[in-house]
């Protein structure tokens, strides 16, 4: 079991660049199976989980090259439909390998998917939409076989905001036949970094960054190069990791326009901060202020993603602060290992009740990607040394967290 060191209770100062958005890249590397050619993407993140969507796109008979973090994929000569069982299940992403294969093989299939363990996280609606679509759908021994004799546009309302269903539907309508109207989808940044994608690659889409998009089918699309966007999550967890140890620090290429809602619950905590083409200076010397309530929400609301690491944050402030978690019910599977850091947290429901104290070094376990995150967060602002254990979760979303953190200024070390 590997794990990461950090010494607690030294100020954040220093610089560090951003990478590049695994949220966004993943959906990226899905869409490169619609085009019958290559899709070049810069400033793709080296990631654990981006390596499985690799390794997924390979099995079925793509070509990848990496070049620094420029990622080259060759979809040309695809010979399966089927995506690997073992790898399709490591990551919840893969479900939206259905849209893709459906849209260009008319079939397509893929394991029940996996992903961090953090509640139900069901696919209903996902699956529902390439239905509507015209898609036959069947699951047996796990795995979910999807066929079609032609997908078709259609009327699809979404009862509720998923980034996963919105992208799922919208690979699968870009090559359909006719026009294609998605109601009620997700706004998120990653969806419209997908649709940008596809316009480049020839997709007719009107309603970029709305909640209501219209997709009228083409034949074919063309050979694309695309920047990744910077990683808002991971900006956000350094930022975050300035504001509990007291520090200052400087994001470099930040995507500020995407962290409105998390640059917001800084300033009430006390954190000052100014902003200049995507360099973020931060000064987070009276980050010690209270949240009173905190509740994350779709985009633009605050995101589910950093709500454990705003918890570890809110550990230490002077003051009583609440968190409701809305997206995900088990969202809160951090919460007993930040208090065997000495937390003081009292869970009712989905409300996480958070109490002024300290925290004090402690050997804990990551159980998933950024509750990891939070750990090593809480780390820096704990007496003493900190053990996390299980860091592989964190590397599924973090190229290289202490690298990054050591740029900061922070004593971190992996096993
Ligand atoms: C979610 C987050 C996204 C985050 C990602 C990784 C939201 C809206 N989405 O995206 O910001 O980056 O996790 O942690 O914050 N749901 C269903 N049926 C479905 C699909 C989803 O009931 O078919 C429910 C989920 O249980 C959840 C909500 O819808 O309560 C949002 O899920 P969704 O946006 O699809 O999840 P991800 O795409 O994983």
């Amino acid at each position: 079991m590997k794990g990461i060191k950090v010494v607690g209770g030294i100020p954040l100062t220093g610089e560090v660049r951003i990478q590049g958005s695994k949220n966004a890249a993943l959906p990226l590397m899905a869409a490169a199976l619609l085009n019958k050619g290559t899709t070049i993407l810069h400033g793709c993140p080296k990631i654990a989980d981006v390596f499985v969507m690799e390794k997924i796109l390979q099995l079925l008979g793509a070509k990848t090259v990496w070049k620094n973090h420029t990622l080259e994929i060759n979809t040309e000569f695809l010979e399966k439909i089927q995506v690997d069982e073992k790898e399709g299940r490591k990551m919840r992403s893969s479900i939206i390998l259905l849209g893709s294969l459906l849209g260009r093989f008319q079939e397509g299939i893929v394991p029940h998917p996996g992903g961090c363990v953090i509640g139900k996280r069901p696919i209903d609606l996902h699956l529902e939409a390439l239905k509507q679509m015209g898609a036959e759908i069947s699951e047996t021994k796990g795995q979910i076989f999807a066929k079609t004799k032609g997908l078709k546009g259609c009327f699809i309302h979404f009862p509720f905001v998923s980034v996963g269903a919105t992208q799922n539907a919208l690979l699968a309508s870009v090559l359909a036949e006719g026009t294609t109207i998605l109601n009620g989808c997700s706004k998120e940044p990653e969806v419209c970094t997908l649709c940008k994608f596809l316009k480049k690659a020839g997709a007719e889409i009107k309603g970029v960054g709305s909640s209501q998009l219209v997709i009228k089918g083409v034949e074919r699309l063309q050979d694309v190069e695309f920047q990744v966007p910077r990683d808002r999550i991971a900006a956000g967890t350094y930022l975050y990791a300035s504001a509990i140890t007291r520090g200052e620090g400087i994001l470099l290429d930040a995507p500020i326009d995407e962290m409105g809602a998390v640059l917001q619950a800084y300033k009430k905590i006390g954190g000052q901060y100014t902003c200049n083409s995507g360099k973020l200076t931060l000064c987070s010397f009276y980050a010690d202020r209270p949240m009173e309530h905190l509740q994350t929400q779709v985009y633009p609301g605050f995101p589910t993603d950093l709500q454990s690491v705003f918890m570890a944050v809110l550990t230490v402030a002077k003051g009583e602060s609440r968190i409701t978690e809305n997206i995900f019910e088990d969202r809160f599977k951090t919460v007993p290992q930040l208090q065997a850091m000495g937390a003081k947290i009292e869970l009712e429901g989905n409300t996480a009740r958070i109490l002024p104290g300290y925290l004090k070094g402690a050997e804990v376990i990551a159980s998933e990607l950024r509750g990891g995150a939070a750990l090593l967060v809480a780390g820096l602002a704990a007496q003493g040394e900190t053990y996390v254990k299980n860091c592989n979760y964190i590397e599924r979303g973090y190229e290289n967290i202490c690298r990054d953190l050591s740029m900061l200024g922070a004593q971190i070390f992996r096993d």
